[in-house]
């Protein structure tokens, strides 16, 4: 919850700005259903679509997680963010300032100017391709069979054989040497006191590096011969951070397709794309960072490994399976073969030769199954025995029964042990696993449920709750109703301690006549509860007769409220609440 509160009106220009359906469908696909839109879940597992966008309250509600709320808060839970860092985020979405009266701490200033500036270099940087000095840089491009219409696609540039020809140009469109430096396209000598500012990028073919959002936020330039070093690449800045950036994320995003392959290198998934894969994506850097591995998962299933077939690509193969497989996303194996990499195979055998590699593809149990392996002298009883002790707890991570069947029948034979034992002990291991996450689950869920530790019996009443909550969702679509029923309400009517909460805050608004929407709720509420008042709220579709609900609401909890005088259960506690909630 926000400590200081947003001017509303600022709130509700940031909500408009940013459609819900539009900032959602960068994660989620969205098809459209009616009024609604639907697609999976991005905050849990899901087969079939129960995530909705409602178009007219502006909001998301998932009927399987019970997520909810609206704009800001899918924004706060799908990237984690705060409160305020998700109305920044929105506001740089749009190229909205900050609230004056707020928070502006000047970084996002910065961002928005260092930004700019790598838009501009990267306009600069095509425009010298594409000139007589990048004769050169455009012919190494095409040898290496890129077409032109990729090299737009891509905006590949050249960084011209000079000093200062970039510092010039950004200088000249208005930005300062130091705002260059901090976006690491220039560098600073101090030479017998003398300060001297120079391009970071020179004689390189230029790769700009652009985010999910459309936004140029690093480069990548490389030599056009053998010289040292190959690549020279963005470092750290506000906008980037290395080794952490998704190169081709911004295409892969609307392949359609939740198989996405991962290669080491952006010239690697170049080549890919132009070859007609565009489900191809590269992380730069082999370290994989968890920020790098979470926004892959977003908007992959699966992901097949294309990594280079020398020593470093296949130590990378073993950390890219086990940081996927942490956050849920299969992962497959490529096995090249007849070439180095992606871009060398398709050069040197067509697209067909990768694609039939793509539809063979072995997968992560194979690969595992042969790494653990290794070590074992299998020959040997004891090896045997040992080797099988660890491939057990492999094929008890299959959770298809077919692929389960396989496996072990494939074991047994290689092994020369009976299929039953080994079923055996698979079926024992994925038995201890399920307790396992069905305890883990469960201590999930205790530390996720209300504050209040006061453990009270769930004596409430679900009619009660339900006639609380048309009385709230009534109230919040149709404000002018208070007119009608305000001297009937107060909060001593709500028997819940959350509905209380939530009449409290609206209270002002309905008697200003204002609506009091979602997104002006979202600041006064953590991310569960708006999630369950979203759904709440669009549930409580206008029947045009609300009034007539909204007493009949009153009078039934007029009456439990007596009743429940009488019996001293005075009302719900949150806790009790969210209980009754599951
Ligand atoms: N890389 C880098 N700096 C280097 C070498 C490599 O940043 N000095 C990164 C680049 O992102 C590169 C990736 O690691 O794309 C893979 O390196 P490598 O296999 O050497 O490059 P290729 O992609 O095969 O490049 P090319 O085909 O242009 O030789
Ligand atoms: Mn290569």
């Amino acid at each position: 919850m926000a400590e200081r509160r947003i001017n509303e009106d600022y709130l509700r220009e940031l909500r408009d700005k940013n459609e819900i359906s539009e900032v959602v469908s960068s994660y989620v696909n969205l098809r459209r259903h009616g009024s609604t839109m639907k697609g999976l879940c991005p905050f849990h597992n899901e087969k079939t679509p129960s995530f909705t966008v409602y178009l007219d309250t502006q909001s998301f509600y998932c009927f399987g997680c019970g997520a909810g709320g609206d704009v800001i808060t899918f924004i706060r839970r799908i990237d984690n963010l705060g409160y305020l860092d998700a109305v920044k985020t929105l506001a740089q979405r749009v190229n909205m300032p900050l609230p004056e009266d707020g928070f502006d701490d000047g970084v996002s200033n910065r961002r928005r100017r260092m930004l700019a500036a790598n838009r501009e270099a990267a306009r600069f940087f095509h425009d010298c391709l594409m000139s007589p000095q990048g004769r050169g840089c455009l012919d190494y491009l095409l040898d290496r069979g890129y077409t032109m219409s990729t090299i737009r696609h891509f905006g590949l540039g050249y960084a011209p054989n000079e000093w200062h020809a970039l510092c010039d140009h950004l200088h000249q469109k208005g930005f300062s040497m130091p705002e260059l430096v901090d976006a690491n396209l220039a560098r600073k000598s101090e030479k017998n006191g003398k300060v001297n500012y120079y391009d970071n990028f020179r004689n390189r073919a230029i790769v700009p590096i652009i985010d999910v959002n459309g936004n140029v936020v690093a480069f990548g330039g490389r030599v056009l011969d053998d010289s040292k070093p190959k690549y020279i690449n963005t470092s750290d800045t506000l906008v980037y951070k290395k080794g952490a950036g998704v190169f081709g994320l911004n295409f892969a995003k609307s392949s359609g397709e939740r198989r996405l392959i991962l290669t080491e290198g952006y010239m690697d998934t170049i080549a890919l794309h132009q070859a007609g894969f565009t489900n191809s994506i590269a992380c730069l850097g082999t370290a994989l960072p968890d920020e790098q591995v979470n926004l892959v998962s977003r908007y992959a299933d699966e992901v097949l490994l294309s990594y280079d077939s020398d020593e470093a690509g296949q130590k990378a193969v073993q950390r890219a399976i086990a940081a996927f497989s942490k956050v849920g996303v299969k992962v497959r194996v490529l096995a090249l073969s007849g070439g180095k990499d992606p871009d060398e195979i398709i050069k040197k055998y067509g697209p067909e030769r990768f694609r039939a590699i793509v539809d063979g593809a072995a997968n992560d149990i194979e690969f595992r199954l042969n790494k653990t392996r290794q070590p074992f002298d299998v020959s040997t009883d004891d090896g045997k025995i040992n080797f099988m002790r660890e491939a057990v707890g492999i094929l008890a991570s299959i959770d298809s029964d077919i692929e389960r069947d396989v496996y072990e029948a494939r074991l047994s034979n290689d092994l020369g042990i009976s299929k039953e034992s080994i079923s055996n002990q698979v079926r024992a291991a994925r038995r201890r696993r399920k307790v396992g996450q069905e305890r883990e689950a469960f201590r999930k869920i205790q530390t996720q449920s209300f504050s209040s530790d006061k453990s009270v019996a769930v004596t409430a009443n679900l009619g009660a709750v339900r006639a609380e909550e048309r009385l709230i969702a009534n109230l919040v679509r149709d404000p002018a109703l208070y007119r009608q029923l305000g001297d009937q309400l107060s909060e001593e009517l709500f028997l819940s301690e959350f509905y209380r909460r939530v009449f409290q805050v609206i209270l002002p608004y309905l008697q200003n006549a204002e609506q009091p929407d979602i997104t002006i709720l979202a600041q006064y509420f953590s991310t569960e509860e708006i999630g369950r008042l979203t759904g709440v709220i669009n549930a409580g579709v206008p029947s045009g007769n609300s009034g007539a609900e909204c007493v009949e609401c009153i009078n039934r909890l007029k009456e439990e409220k007596n009743k429940a005088d009488v019996g001293d259960v005075s009302s719900f506690s949150d806790e009790e609440f969210s209980k009754l909630f599951k």
